[in-house]
Order: structure tokens, then sequence, then C-alpha cells
């Protein structure tokens, strides 16, 4: 049994998160979570809400609460919306817990005693109005290089040069228009990447695990040289820029940058979950490699915007602390999920945000189209035409009409008992052969974090149980010689069973819902590998009791389709 560790990116506190966020980390990693613990591992599932920085200030501002006060409402959300999609955490932390504040605290410290953190004066934006330090992406104002007059101070949106915000023509606060701002004089922390630059390179290139998106991506800010970077900022809220409890001179107003603590929360709300859970440092097995963690496979998933911080900054952080820290195995990074090519967008009425989705159909429904057009090679469109298509198809069609069909057949045909009798001929040779290879690519692609092949191969096994009831056809038989149809209808139900089991990474309700109408025990769920297909599709004892289940999908009207275009956009 190996030990699986998984994370998905912390999802920002401010707003309930779009699909395409959904799709691009949180989604991908309970599939994979839920294929790895339907192996027999052991798995531990973490994540988070990421709390600190600017947004989550001017957010609470304008709701005019305290940001804490709107942080637990919007925790609360989140965590809402992740049960509604049936995402399986262990845990599901808050990045503003004591737990990650004495973590990053700690890491900080060390950093600097390594010699990997120094403090340094540089010239920021203050707005004197405001009274304060505006970060750069909220001062506006003329591109010096090509004269757009919105340019943010990161970086221009219209010739997409990087800026810093002192080179701005006609400053401005983006928040409040205000032009009375100045530079002025600040201290902060910068931990000295470029120290790094060479051992970090080396455990990049090391990582032969890495799927290609995420080396690719790392490898290219390694060629670019590593900058040492602030990890400090002029906010109040965040996490102190203290030790011990004791706040470092100079720093009273200031707090860790939330890209520094955010990615600390991994461990962080893995403490969480082992007090959670009454053993406090069941947390160490799973983070220290002088505690067992050296025996754990650590998987992280996110959107390509992270990658740099998870392959460049974060790792700086542990392999510069010069503690036994474990690190990732292997980086599954996602492409965008778009609106039609577009992005999403509340304010223009475009796209379905988590909360949304869960008023208009099941989760499974959307977890099984936004899987199985994971982005994966590149980006992926959402589409309502595709979506439509997805669940009329491969849902509703392929595998609703089979476990339907075969378990109504028996119900009315065979008092709902699998029956037994006959032997097995050459429509289940076929079938059996169809399994032996079927089963071992399917394994090989969630082995490979390839979903889009994972669910193709699933949907394909379950086209295959098609064919085979066609090739069977157990109710022609019936009529001349019942035995013969006996052993369609076993295996059918035999194939019913397993098609919930491999179904159950996806679509967790409906596999549910299956399964629970063949009345197969929880310990039987687990997913096979398909070498023994004969055995699969035999396994269930005659005489046994089942049950058609309840409508497993409804197709989707085209009236709905027109009805979600008209409200949530389209083309
Ligand atoms: O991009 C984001 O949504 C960030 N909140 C991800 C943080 S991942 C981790 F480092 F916490
Ligand atoms: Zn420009």
């Amino acid at each position: 049994m190996a030990r699986i560790l998984i994370t998905s990116a912390l999802p920002y506190i401010n707003g309930i998160k779009h699909l395409g966020n959904l799709a691009g980390s949180m989604l991908p990693a309970d599939v994979y979570a839920r294929f790895q613990r339907l192996r027999g591992h052991d798995v531990l599932y973490i994540c988070a809400t990421d709390e600190h920085g600017t947004p989550a200030e001017l957010a609470a501002q304008k709701a005019g609460i305290s940001v804490r006060e709107y942080c637990d409402e919007q925790h609360e959300v989140q965590r809402k919306a992740g049960e509604g999609f049936t995402l399986s955490y262990d845990h599901f932390g808050r990045s503003s817990n004591p737990q990650n504040a004495a973590l990053t605290q700690h890491f900080a410290h060390v950093l600097e005693e390594r010699g990997l953190i120094e403090e340094r004066v540089t010239k920021q934006v203050y707005a004197i109005e405001d009274g304060r330090f505006l970060p750069d992406r909220y001062v506006e104002g003329t591109c010096p290089h090509c004269g757009f007059e919105k340019a943010r101070g990161d970086q221009c949106d219209n010739c997409g040069r990087l800026l810093d915000p002192v080179e701005l023509i006609n400053p401005y606060s983006a928040e409040t228009g205000s032009t009375a701002i100045e530079l002025r004089e600040t201290a902060h922390l910068y931990l000295l990447q470029s120290k790094m630059q060479d051992e970090i390179r080396s455990w990049v290139e090391s990582s032969d695990e890495w799927p290609q998106l995420a080396k690719s991506i790392a490898l290219k800010w390694l060629d670019e040289g590593l900058q040492d970077r602030a990890i400090t900022r002029d906010l109040s809220w965040g996490i102190p820029v203290a030790y011990n409890g004791k706040v470092r001179e100079g720093f009273e107003n200031k707090v860790f940058y939330v890209w520094f603590d955010a990615p600390v929360e991994y461990i962080g709300a893995t403490q969480e979950w082992a007090e959670k859970i009454g053993k406090d440092d069941a947390w160490e097995s799973w983070w220290r490699t002088d505690k067992g963690a050296d025996d754990v496979t650590y998987v992280q998933f996110m959107g390509k915007d992270n990658v740099a911080f998870h392959t460049v900054s974060f790792p700086v952080t542990m392999i510069g602390s010069q503690e036994p820290w474990k690190l990732v195995d292997r980086l599954k990074a996602f492409n965008w999920v778009t609106w039609y090519g577009g992005k999403f967008s509340t304010s223009m009425n475009r796209g379905v945000f988590m909360d949304q989705a869960l008023d208009l159909l099941p989760a499974d429904y959307w977890r099984w189209y936004l899987m199985a057009n994971a982005p994966e090679g590149s980006d992926a469109a959402f589409t309502w035409e595709g979506f439509q298509a997805a669940v009329n198809s491969d849902l509703a069609n392929v595998l609703g009409n089979f476990v339907n069909r075969i378990t109504k057949y028996c119900a009315s045909k065979f008092d709902g008992v699998v029956p037994e009798g006959g032997e097995p001929g050459e429509a289940e040779a076929w079938m059996a052969d169809e399994l032996k290879t079927r089963m071992a690519a399917l394994i090989e692609h969630y082995e490979a974090m390839d979903f889009r092949k994972a669910a193709a191969e699933t949907r394909a096994i379950w086209a295959a149980g098609n064919e085979y009831l066609t090739k069977a056809e157990p109710w022609v038989k019936y009529k001349s010689d019942v035995d013969a149809a006996a052993v369609g209808v076993r295996v059918g139900l035999n194939l019913a069973t397993l098609f919930g089991i491999i179904a159950q990474p996806f679509i967790p309700g409906a596999s549910a819902k299956i399964l629970d109408a063949l009345n197969i025990p929880e310990e039987n769920r687990n997913f096979p590998d398909g070498v023994d297909a004969e055995a699969l599709m035999s396994a269930l004892p005659v005489g046994m009791q089942i049950s058609p289940p309840e409508v497993l999908f409804s197709k989707i009207e085209d009236a709905q389709i027109a009805e979600w275009t008209e409200k949530f956009g389209g083309e």
C-alpha cells in the first residue's frame, strides 16, 4: 500500500470559483484521490482557502465588514461549494489559521539564519489619501512604452510589457482614482532566490515524474534566472512578521506576502487535519522525511500560472531551510478552461460559477464534462453544446441506458435475481478481451494523470458493454433458450457493476446509485486491474437480488440550453 499526499492549489478567498478554476486544480485532484483510494492506497487529500492579500482586504471593505468576518463567511461558501461538488478533501483548511502563521514565521526565521533572507529598502507607491502603500496591480497610469493610459503597475495589458509601478507616467490609485500618490521608502524582507539557482535547477532536472507542462514552465523560469523576491508587504491583513511572538523591528505594519504563506498552508492544513482527528503529530509522517514521509509520494495539482511558485519559490523555502521537508514528486499543471474561448466574468455574465452550476444540475454532470474535456494539452473551451452532448451521449445514452436496460430486464424476466444457467460463448470471449486491454489502458492513463484519456477509456468500456449486449441478445435468446439468455443477463449485470466501479472517481454520485441498486457491499467497490476479465464478468453471486436504480441521468433539453445561454452567456 502506497502513501499518497495530494494537494490542490488553494483557491483565493475572495469570490466563489468558476468551473474553470474547479477543472484546473480541485476536481482533478479529487478524481485522482478517489482513484488511488479505490486502488487501496493510503491517500491524504488536503486543500484550504488562500485568505491573505489585498483583494480580501478590499472585498471586506466593500462589504463593510472586518476581513476576518469576510473570510469566515467566504470560507463557508467555498467549503459548501466543494461539498456540493463532492470534493473528497480529508481536510479543507484556512491559510489564516494559527498553524500556518507559526510555520510561515518559522520558515522565515530559518531562511534568514541560512543567509537566504535579507532586509532591503526600496521605493514604493504610497497613496496619501488612502494612507497606504499600493500593491503593484492597484497602481495605474500611462505605459512608458506604448502610451496606453490604463496600464497596471505590474503589466501593461496593451503591449504586454512587464512594468515596475514607478515607471508609470501620471500614476493614480486604481481603487480611488486619486493622483495624490508619491514614492516612499519602505523596508522589506527579500528571499534570495538567486542564491538557490543551481540547487533548484538540479532538483527540477532530477524530477523525472513531472508531467511535461509543469516541467517546461519550471525550466523556462530557471533559464530566465531566479530573481530575489520581496516576501513582505505593507498591509495589515496577513501573517505578522514576527518570530516567537516578537514582531520584527520596523515591521509593525507589515505582513508576509500572501504567496509566501499560501503554499506553507499545505503543511498548516495538514496540521489542522491532524488536530481534527485527535492525533496532533500525524501530520509529520506526511511532511517530514525524518518522520516517515520519505515513503510518501506527493502530488500537486494546479493551473499553469501557479507552476513557478510551486517549482521555484516554495522549493526555495523548503530546500533552503535545510530541514527534512517532503518535496513534491509529481506536479500536474493545467491550461485554462475558457468560456467559448474567452474569459469567465461575473460582471459580464459570462460563465457558470460553482454555486450556480449546482442549482442547474447535479455535480456528476459537470464533473464528467469537465474531466472528459480537461485542459491538458491546450486550453479547453466550455460550450453549452459540448456539455449537452457529453451528458446526453456519454452519461444518459451509453452508461445510463446500459444499466437501466439490463437491470430492468433482469427484474422483469428473472425476478430481479442474478440468474444461473448457460455457458459463456463467443460474445463473452470478445468482451473479456476488450476488458483486458481497456482496463490496463485505463489504469495507465490514471497513473499518468491523463484525465481526458482516462475518461475516454471509461466511456469506451461502457460502449463495449453496449456492443456486448447487441452481440449476446439475451432478449432474443430468451424466447428459445432461457439458459442462453441467462448468460447475457448475468454478464450484463456484472458489467453494470464494473461500469459503476470504474466510474466512481469521475461521477461518484451516480456510481453509488448503481452500486447500491446492485447491492454491492462497500468492500467490493475497489478499482480492479482487469487482468482476470473472466472473473470480473462473473463476480456477482448467482441468486443475488438486485433492483433497477432510480433514473441515473436526465437528458439536457434544447430548451434548457437556450435558457442557460441567455442567463450565463454563450457564443
Ligand atoms: O492562484 C491562486 O488561486 C492561488 N490562490 C493559489 C495558491 S496555491 C498555494 F500555493 F497555496
Ligand atoms: Zn504598454
